[in-house]
């Protein structure tokens, strides 16, 4: 295993461009079950969480390949198994996203039920419940989850919460339907209307998508297409937020500003000077001290869950005290007692964190639990005094494409060692 050596004190200065969303690949690539044929899908991110999902695509008997730094082909002619199993699925719980993609495709589906992780719970009876309403029989059986369709029509499901996975299996089953799907209280995120294009692409009927109500005519058959995915808005967040930490200055290149607007707005209300000029993000923390602000996490285009760790490394040296409230999932502050570690001054009431912002925290050994508190963690190393060790980075690994480089090209003194005491 790896780990990341930081020495803090480095303003971040210079010029990124950011990789495709890994929250928007990962149903596109399911999406390619809906109808055989060849697909290539452009702009996508090296990553684990990628790697994971062509595996399981290969698995089903498609034929995922990389042409190329950040273009894969995907040929699902051969796609026949239905079964994604434990051991994937327990690697990779987006891998529930080929539900609603086999459904739609080949009537049946059978998925290792996703246990939870890290950050919480995480059921899927919502997406369960959705596949229910346009016709099809779920059992639960020894882990798994059993789907058939013998007559996929269409249905209408009120989502009890937003859920970006289950709205997503919903526009995959529903494309193939017979008749009209109505999904409402449905996922407005960004990643969401990138799957609603590329299933119109393909040509499906959708209207409604990035609004809370989306409506899905169902079609014959679909078309094979190739595909660009959007910019990560959570990288570009995410390195926002280490420009405010270490009080730099950054350009961030190919991005879509309005997909964070609530992450600029509040990185703005804490002093950074952030413009916007098309696929090009400036911010500037020009040395100043951040002010402390409060944030509540809510579905899109309210402040993003996975953003909320990264702004919580940045509010420990602030000036002044920030509330910040989870409300997406049940455990998602775990990087909180790891940022204490550093000297931070913070407590977690139920959902809510209270961090009084220091003058400065020291570097630490820390580890992390799950990929947004590695950033966070790796975003308080790089402005902490000393030296900084992120321990089990291979969650890192999973959401960020380089990350080491970008930031050694932004001025940041961070290197990838092996983890002697964490074996192979
Ligand atoms: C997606 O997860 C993202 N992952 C998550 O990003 C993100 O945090 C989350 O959406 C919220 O924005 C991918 O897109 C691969 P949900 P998803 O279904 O779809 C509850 C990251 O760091 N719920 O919107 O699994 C659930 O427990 C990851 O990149 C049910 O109760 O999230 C949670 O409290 C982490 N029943 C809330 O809804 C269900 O059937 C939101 O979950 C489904 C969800």
């Amino acid at each position: 295993m790896d780990k990341f050596i930081i020495e803090g004190g480095e303003r971040l200065k210079g010029k990124i461009g950011i990789s495709g969303s890994k929250n928007a690949v990962l149903p596109l690539i399911a999406a390619t079950i809906l109808q055989k044929g060849t697909y290539t899908i452009g702009n996508v991110p090296r990553l684990k969480d990628v790697t994971t999902m062509m595996k399981l695509l290969d698995l089903l008997g498609g034929k995922c390949e990389w042409r190329g730094d950040h273009t894969i082909s995907i040929d699902t002619t051969g796609v026949e198994n239905h079964v994604a199993p434990y051991e994937l699925v327990k690697k990779m719980r987006a891998s529930v996203l080929v539900l609603g993609s086999l459904i739609g495709g080949i009537k049946k589906a059978t998925v290792s039920y996703p246990g939870g992780c890290a950050i919480g719970e995480r059921p899927i009876d919502l997406h369960l419940k959705g596949l229910s309403s346009l016709g099809c029989e779920v059992t639960i059986r020894e882990g798994y989850v059993d789907v058939t369709a013998k007559k996929l029509r269409g249905g209408r499901i009120t989502f009890d919460t937003v859920t970006v996975g289950g709205t997503e299996n919903m526009l995959m089953a529903s494309s193939l339907a017979k008749g009209e799907t109505v999904i409402e209280n449905a996922a407005r995120e960004p990643e969401v209307v990138d799957l609603a294009r590329m299933l119109k692409k393909m040509g499906a009927q959708i209207d409604g998508e990035g609004t809370p109500v989306i409506r899905i005519k169902g079609v014959g058959e679909l078309t094979p297409c190739t595909y660009d995915v959007i910019g990560d808005r959570i990288e570009a967040g995410t390195f926002l937020a280490a420009c405010g930490m270490t009080r730099g200055s950054i350009v961030l290149e190919n991005c879509i500003p309005e997909h964070i607007k609530a992450v600029i707005d509040k990185l703005r209300e804490t002093g950074m000077e952030i413009t916007c000029d098309g696929n090009t993000i400036k911010a500037s923390m020009s040395r100043k001290r951040p002010r402390a602000v409060d944030v509540k996490t809510l579905p899109y285009p309210g402040f993003p869950t996975d953003m909320q760790a990264q702004l919580m490394a940045a509010m420990t040296t602030s000036k002044g005290v920030s509330a910040i409230t989870e409300t997406i999932f049940e455990n998602r502050m775990m990087h909180a007692a790891e940022l204490r570690r550093m000297g931070a001054d913070i407590r977690v009431v139920g959902n809510t964190a209270i961090v009084h912002g220091v003058e400065s925290i020291s570097g630490a050994k820390v580890m992390a639990t799950d990929l947004r508190a590695s950033a966070s963690l790796i975003i308080a190393g790089l402005a902490a005094y000393g030296r900084t060790e992120v321990s089990r980075i291979y969650h890192i690994d999973r959401g960020y494409e380089h990350i080491e480089e970008k930031l050694q090209s932004l001025g940041a003194r961070i290197t990838r060692v092996k983890d002697e005491n964490m074996g192979a």
